[in-house]
């Protein structure tokens, strides 16, 4: 099936199975490996990308069913000039990553977080970010890092 797919701003042409999920076509037919495949079935967030600023998880949802959307990776986060998102230095100051395996679906996760509701409490969160794993068990850290994010986007 032929369809356009608009990522980070410009328009693809994807020839993909109409079931082919967006998690797939990102990795396999664009090259963005951002997003990571951790259970394959929306229980971890490893995959977590944006479409139309929201959060949503990527290995559930077929590429061919978001034409006209915006999907958003964390490739294309930094600024043009090549400066990182205040989420993105956030998590490097607070070494938010262990093996950072998930941390490209946290920022995504806290970026779509801090856009619909910039002032959180560290329970809200928490409770936000409950369902995107992290096997390291560095959530403290990950918090600190969209408290600090918060902080400087508040700025
Ligand atoms: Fe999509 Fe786990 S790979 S939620």
């Amino acid at each position: 099936m032929a369809f356009t797919l608009n990522v980070n701003g410009r328009a693809h042409a994807i020839d993909a199975e109409e079931d082919t999920p967006l998690l797939y076509v990102l990795r396999d037919e664009l090259g963005l490996n951002g997003a990571k495949y951790g259970c394959g079935v929306g229980q971890c967030g490893a995959c977590t990308v944006l479409c139309d600023g929201k959060s949503l998880r990527s290995c559930l949802v077929p590429a061919s069913a978001l034409g006209g959307r915006e999907v958003a990776t964390l490739e294309g986060l930094k600024a043009p000039d090549g400066t990182l998102h205040p989420v993105q230095r956030a998590f490097l100051t607070e070494q938010a990553g262990q093996c950072a395996y998930c941390i490209p679906g946290m920022v995504m996760a806290a970026v779509a977080l801090l856009r619909e509701k910039p002032r959180l409490t560290e329970a809200e969160i928490r409770s936000a970010l409950d369902a995107n794993l992290c096997r390291c068990g560095s959530h403290n850290r990950i918090v600190r890092a969209i408290q600090r994010a918060a902080e400087e986007l508040a700025r």
